[in-house]
């Protein structure tokens, strides 16, 4: 029997998902090679480990990582909050684009049901604003798909507050997802300024900021061959910064006997109820340890004085390579 782990609520939704989930994009090789097999097993862990929410999106290895879930959840599909994501389209020529057409959501839809093998999204995520479609057409998309009873509750990411306000007016949405950690807050923080208003959940990625906060990034060399090359936080000229800051965790975990990481989830963790990350790894210990960020607490000095260490804006380096800076936060 899986560990029963403290769960969150998503808003105005039922959805009941542990603090702690599982983000699977790594399983599709974005931060180096994982095998299917391999991310099946630590799809498996995180279950085992009790952790009850996990998020893919049909760009995450452009739909082998929803056929990964699917073989991983054989048998163990109760209980899971299972979410995706549509919106983010391969461009001929390279490179992705964006597509909020409603005839677009239900298909996108249809697909991932298919690969999931499941007969429900349980949070159904638009991945990116179509700045070409308004966002009202797109959620009644959605919307609709909630009738249909092929999507249980509906989310955004990467939404502006005036985005997610008038989304929000058409149908409730349970969740926003933007990126959240003691690298990057500011624009989390406003949305959170809206999420909170208006009663919505709030899913932190990108918790570690990509690796980052867990000290175990040395140089340029240990993201030579993934993705993280492209963002500018990676940079020669950024790492080294970065890496000054995140050792500032290091110093509080030695001195409460748990890991980086486990504290840069523990604070994420700590700035509201309504908050819960789902920190990736494409490693079964990692799981485990990230898991047991749940127990790590830590007391209000303790959160001012890591707010101190990580000034807002304080990490070096954009979120995004400059051309997707343009389709966040819209
Ligand atoms: N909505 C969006 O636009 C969006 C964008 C990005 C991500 N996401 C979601 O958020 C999830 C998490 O974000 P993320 O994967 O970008 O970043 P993250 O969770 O901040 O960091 C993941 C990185 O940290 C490493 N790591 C994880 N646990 C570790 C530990 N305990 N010790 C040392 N290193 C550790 C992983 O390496 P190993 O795999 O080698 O352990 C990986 O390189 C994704 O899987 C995805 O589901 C959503």
């Amino acid at each position: 029997m899986p560990t029963r782990l403290d769960t969150r609520r998503l808003g105005a939704s039922d959805l009941d998902v542990t603090a702690i989930g599982l983000g699977c994009m790594s399983l599709s090789g974005v931060y180096g090679a994982c095998s299917d097999d391999d991310g099946i097993a630590v799809v498996h862990a995180a279950l085992d480990a009790g952790v009850n929410f996990l998020d893919s999106a049909d760009m995450y290895g452009w739909g082998q990582n929803e056929t990964l879930l699917a073989k991983a959840l054989k048998g163990r599909r109760d209980g899971v909050v299972l979410a995706t994501k549509f919106a983010q389209v391969r461009q001929e020529g390279g490179g992705n684009g964006v597509d909020g057409r409603p005839a677009y959501v239900i298909a996108a839809c249809e697909a991932s049901l298919k690969r999931l093998e499941t007969d429900r999204i349980d949070l159904y995520y638009m991945h990116r604003i179509d700045p070409k479609v308004p966002i009202e057409e797109t959620v009644g998309a959605m919307a609709q798909l909630v009738r249909d009873g092929k999507v249980r509750h509906i989310a955004l990411c990467e939404a502006s507050p005036a985005t997610i306000r008038r989304a929000h007016a058409v149908h409730p949405l349970a969740a926003v997802q933007t990126e959240y950690s003691l690298l990057y807050r500011e624009e989390a923080e406003a949305t959170l300024a809206v999420t909170r208003e208006l009663g919505i959940g709030f899913v932190a990625y990108s918790p570690l900021g990509r690796s980052l906060l867990t000290g175990s990034v040395t140089g340029p060399a240990d993201v030579a061959n993934d993705r993280r090359r492209d963002h500018p936080r990676f940079a020669p000229e950024n790492l080294e910064r970065n890496r000054q800051l995140a050792a500032r965790l290091g110093d509080l975990a030695r001195a409460k006997g748990c890991t980086a990481g486990q504290v840069a989830l523990a604070w994420v963790l700590a700035q509201g109820q309504d908050i819960v990350a789902i920190p990736g790894t494409k490693r079964v210990e990692r799981v485990r340890e990230n898991v047991g960020a749940l127990d790590v607490r830590l007391d209000a000095a303790e959160l001012s004085g890591l707010a101190a260490a990580f000034p807002k804006g304080a990490a070096a380096g954009t979120r995004y390579p400059a051309g997707q800076m343009k389709t966040v936060f819209i």
